[in-house]
């Protein structure tokens, strides 16, 4: 888990930095392709689900949430935000990681709704301790970004990750403290705050893929994988001061 987490970090700080404006999403799956052929990985996302997805990373851009689909025709442009999720495997098991990048100067309301979003993700990671319920962190990540007026969506939840990058339990970003599964040594789950600067209501894209806030506010999504120690929770996908 350490390794593949280490190579989805590996990817997110090349793709912070290849991310200015001028830049298609399709670049950008093309520098994560790259990185994990050499790495001797493989990239779960391209065929995935149904219709199968093209690619081996998600670009969603502004108000789309999750799962935008790279392409060569959508180029960043200054005052873009841009989540970047990735998921990479290396001998047999997942790291999946997401950020939403800033593109030149963006506007003090995207500023904010990415610092939060970050912030709710380390709020629920303090919960993620021996002993305590999954409960404990949707409640905290729920907590702190209804606490800035923002909206946290329902339809997607982080989920366990191992070999597959699916796994039990969901990991939703709303509920109640004390309910769901026992947080148990050795788990391994993505915590992953998808938060919106209005509603929290999403619509699904033609493309059956691209998730998108229904009235059309800039979104924000921050993930890493947690593995569950006796030390707490460890981050496999992060870095400090890299790929933030
Ligand atoms: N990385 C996403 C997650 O956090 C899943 C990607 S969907 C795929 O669960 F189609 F790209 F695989
Ligand atoms: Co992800």
């Amino acid at each position: 888990m350490r390794q593949a987490g280490k190579l989805t970090a590996i990817i997110l700080r090349e793709l912070r930095k290849a991310a200015v404006p001028g830049v298609s999403t399709k670049q950008l799956d093309d520098i994560a392709q790259m990185i994990i052929k050499e790495a001797g990985g493989s990239a779960p996302c391209v065929g995935y689900g149904e219709p199968p997805f093209p690619a081996a990373i998600c670009t969603s851009i502004n108000e789309v949430v999750v799962h935008g689909i790279p392409s060569d025709r959508v180029i960043l442009k200054e005052g873009d935000i841009i989540t970047c999720d990735v998921v990479a495997e290396l001998n047999g098991y997942m790291g999946d990681a997401a950020r939403t990048f800033m593109i030149g100067n963006v506007s003090e309301n995207k500023r904010l709704l990415v610092e939060r979003t970050k912030e709710a993700f380390f709020k629920g990671l303090e919960k993620a301790q021996i002993g305590n319920r999954i409960g404990d962190i949707s409640n905290a990540v729920q907590t702190c970004a209804e606490g800035y007026g923002y909206g946290v969506v329902r339809e997607l939840t982080g989920h366990g990750i191992g070999r597959k990058m699916h796994q039990e339990p969901d990991v939703p970003n709303y509920g109640k403290a004390g309910r769901g599964h026992r947080i148990l040594k050795g788990m391994a789950f993505c915590i992953e705050p998808m938060i919106t600067m209005g509603q929290r209501y999403v619509v699904l894209g033609d493309d059956g893929w691209e998730v998108a806030a229904a009235d059309g506010l800039p979104t924000a999504h921050y993930e890493n994988t947690v593995i569950i120690t006796e030390n707490g929770p460890e981050m496999t996908t992060y870095e400090e001061g890299l790929n933030g």
